[in-house]
């Protein structure tokens, strides 16, 4: 089993990125800048925010961190997104999902200019990737496909199954092997019988949130399987019965930071089947990053075109 560490592509990506803001910088005297808002206390939304305001800082793109309270309104989350959308110096918005209960996140998600959408979650940039004429793809899909590339799996006619239909991965993702030729089945929560549509995937994506579910019977002999989970688990018997060999090393990590992470697919029923398999931590979420980085860029270009 090759195990798909992304570290390596997610940094070539950041330098090629990083690389092309110095020539705007130098040519137009332009810096690309990325506006970041985060609403609430939810502890996982704060460390993803983090880690992308440290990629702006490690590629060159000007970056701002708009944390507000808990209790923020819809209607003071627009007047925040008008005003982002007016400024000049910002080429890229996004808000982190989820956002709190009371907030209205389809009203926000439309109020951002789809110009400065470097999430590609706004309707005129979902509908673009749908009629296969993207111009910002959400990150997460478009990480995977840089991953898969770089891996030199081949597409074109492969049975692809992606679990889970969210607008953050499922769906773009979807559409994106699709443009590629492949065959494509989603399955969600209402799936009957999951794991006999999962078995017949070649490639099989998985963004569902729930740990360790896709197991030895979901997967078929010498698949690709992409992990986009990103759970945080702390019990102990969970960690032994998911991590089998590694678990003594996750174990550590538990008692140390109190919890450790594991994606959606059994890692070590996965490695006793699958042909490549991404880890977690490690893997997508890295390329993620990376890829906002580069619809950052991709903004501030076309906004001065
Ligand atoms: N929440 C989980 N993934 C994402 C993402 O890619 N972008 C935003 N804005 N929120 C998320």
């Amino acid at each position: 089993m090759i195990k798909l560490e992304a570290a390596n592509l997610a940094t070539k990506i950041k330098h090629e990125v990083q690389a092309e803001i110095e020539r705007m910088l130098k040519e137009q005297g332009v810096r690309p800048g990325l506006a970041a808002v985060r609403v609430g206390e939810d502890p996982a939304s704060a460390v993803y925010v983090r880690n992308k305001i440290r990629a702006c800082e490690e590629v060159g793109i000007h970056s701002e961190h708009h944390a507000l309270p808990e209790s923020t309104t819809t209607s003071q989350l627009l007047d925040l997104i008008a005003f982002l959308n007016a400024r000049d110096d910002v080429d890229g918005i996004l808000t982190q999902l989820p956002l709190p209960r009371q907030i209205d996140e389809t009203a926000i998600i439309e109020a951002i200019d789809p110009a400065k959408d470097v999430d590609g979650f706004h309707p005129v940039n979902v509908g673009r990737l749908a009629l296969g004429r993207p111009v910002f793809v959400p990150c997460t899909p478009a990480g995977i496909m840089e991953l898969l590339d770089d891996s030199g799996v081949e597409i074109r006619g492969m049975n692809a199954c992606i679990v889970g239909r969210s607008q953050i991965v499922g769906r773009p993702m979807a559409q994106l092997l699709l443009q590629r030729d492949a065959t494509v089945t989603i399955c969600h929560s209402r799936t009957r019988d999951l794991a006999a549509v999962t078995r017949t995937a070649d490639l099989l994506v998985v963004a569902i949130g729930r740990p360790g579910l896709i197991g030895r019977e979901h997967i078929k002999l010498g698949a690709t399987v992409i992990d986009v989970g990103m759970n945080r688990i702390s019990d102990v018997d969970q960690v032994r019965s998911l991590f089998g060999p590694e678990a003594e090393k996750r174990l550590d990590v538990v008692a140390k930071r109190g919890a450790t992470l594991v994606g959606d697919v059994h890692p070590a029923d996965a490695a006793a089947v699958a042909g490549m398999l991404t880890p977690v931590p490690g893997g997508v979420g890295l390329l993620t990053v990376a890829m906002l980085m580069k619809n950052t860029l991709k903004a501030a270009r076309l906004r001065r075109q």
